[in-house]
């Protein structure tokens, strides 16, 4: 009998062999020994589970050569044949360890439609939401045995902001049942056989700046390198909502695409100070549904204005209008917002920096409502542009629609509210007019 030891798993190392849920995360820290518990679970499966398909997936060839393909052949050897063609590792009970790289939504096509009963992701915070919505449908199959998805990461990267609300933040959408999530810490701490043999690489991390210290050494999810946002803090520009005043004007922001409607409602109290008191972020709806959407949401309140991106005055092929005018007809009267990016975004950080207000307290001039959860999660993920890092990146795009209503609003009130009515098209400008009129020159609108 061919006998080999993987080594002694450390504690959190064993929490994660253990855990049971379908969506298992195990990160934190750099060097928390998170890759070498996905070759140890990998090969415990396909030696308990005969038959049973696995696949390994890390972002590039190189990684996935050096972190899993060359240690599983020393680890194998004997044991299980592998295949470079195939890039598999073949178990004589069957079991096959599939070994993948995914670093562009091109490279998903080889997994799309395969069947697998365990699926690692290792460093998937490197890795789009899209990675991980496609492989979950490829966990299926009739053999009865456990279907599930390990994830390993570390705080920052273009998956910071999915990772951390499914496992971290634990904000579920319809549909996502939680007691399928469970998130195991690792720490740099819990790995004793990296620092006893190579103590120079904590000494490494303990030296880098602060921010990147807590997020590699500590594990903390809350600051990451790249962060655009490096203010946001939750403790100043989240707090909880109140009824509001109507002493206070009402504004809404919105950025539309079939792929995403993004709508905030922000409230100003007459004296500088902004509240992002609503929030509506939901994909595939067409105009109508979503300026009902919109419609309802803002029953009974009086709005004052609503801003807009301007590209939605061009006019689209197939019905002659414009974006705008379709909302329009659908009794959403948007203004065309100034749209440009570094100055839109050097006014959202005026409003998010902190300013001494009448009691010397340090205060920001605006703030979030607790429950707007996207736009929370969202803005602190948004990454810096790696070629003009005075812009935000556009990448992930998931997370750019609700941060893009937000700009627009920025700098909408640094403008003064509503300027920008006159780049309306003339049709729509007429319109408004008309509606101004009727309603005896009153400029805020009522649902
Ligand atoms: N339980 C263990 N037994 C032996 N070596 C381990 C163990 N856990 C981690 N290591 C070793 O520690 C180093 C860092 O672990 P790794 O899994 O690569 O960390 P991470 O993926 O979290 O950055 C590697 O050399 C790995 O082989
Ligand atoms: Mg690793």
């Amino acid at each position: 009998m061919n006998k080999r030891s993987l080594g002694r798993p450390t504690v959190r190392q064993m929490d994660f062999l253990r855990a049971t849920q379908r969506y298992i995360a195990y990160g934190g820290a750099r060097g928390g020994g998170k890759s070498w518990a996905v070759r140890c679970k990998a090969i415990l499966l396909a030696l308990e589970y005969s038959g049973c398909r696995i696949l390994v997936l890390r972002r590039t060839l190189g990684e996935l050569r050096e972190n899993h393909i060359r240690p599983l052949c020393l680890c194998l050897e004997g044991i299980a044949s592998f295949s470079e063609s195939k890039r598999a590792f073949s178990f004589a009970n069957g079991s096959q360890i599939l070994c993948g790289y995914c670093a562009k939504e091109k490279d998903l096509q080889r997994y799309q439609g395969q069947e697998y009963d365990f699926i690692f992701i290792d460093e998937a915070t490197q890795m789009e939401e899209y990675v991980f919505s496609a492989l979950k449908g490829c966990l299926r199959g009739t053999n009865g045995y456990p279907k599930r998805i390990y994830l390993t990461c570390n705080p920052g990267g273009v998956g910071h902001s999915w990772v951390k609300r499914l496992f971290i933040d634990r904000k579920y959408e319809p549909g996502e049942d939680p007691d399928e999530y469970c998130f195991i810490k690792a720490k740099l701490s819990d790995n004793k056989i990296l620092q006893e043999k190579d103590p120079s690489y904590l000494k490494a991390l303990q030296s880098l700046p602060p921010d990147l210290k807590r997020a590699w050494l500590d594990g903390c999810w809350d600051l990451f390198k790249g962060q655009y946002f490096e203010e946001f803090s939750r403790e100043l520009h989240v707090c909880s909502p109140f009824e509001i005043p109507p002493s206070y004007t009402r504004y809404m922001a919105f950025d539309y695409g079939l792929d995403m409607l993004a709508c905030l409602w922000i409230a100003d109290d007459g004296h500088g100070h902004y509240y992002v008191y609503r929030e509506l972020h939901r994909s595939g709806l067409i105009v109508s549904t979503a300026a009902q959407l919109m419609r309802e949401y803002s029953a009974g309140e009086q709005i004052k204005e609503i801003f807009m991106p301007p590209d939605m005055r061009s006019r689209q092929k197939d019905s002659g209008l414009s974006m705008a005018e379709l909302f329009y007809r659908e009794g959403i009267r948007g203004v065309c917002a100034d749209n440009r990016r570094v100055p839109g975004w050097l006014a959202l950080k005026e409003l998010l920096a902190p300013v001494p207000d009448l009691s010397g307290t340090p205060s920001p001039r605006l703030r979030i409502f607790e429950s707007c959860h996207t736009l929370i999660s969202h803005l602190p993920a948004l990454r810096r542009d790696d070629k003009t890092a005075s812009d935000a990146s556009v990448h992930p795009h998931e997370i750019t629609h609700i941060c893009d209503a937000l700009r627009y609003f920025a700098l909408s009130v640094r403008e003064g509210a509503g300027q920008s009515k006159e780049a309306l098209d003339p049709l729509m400008l007429a319109r408004i007019n008309a509606v101004k009129r009727a309603s005896g020159g009153r400029r805020a609108i009522r649902f």
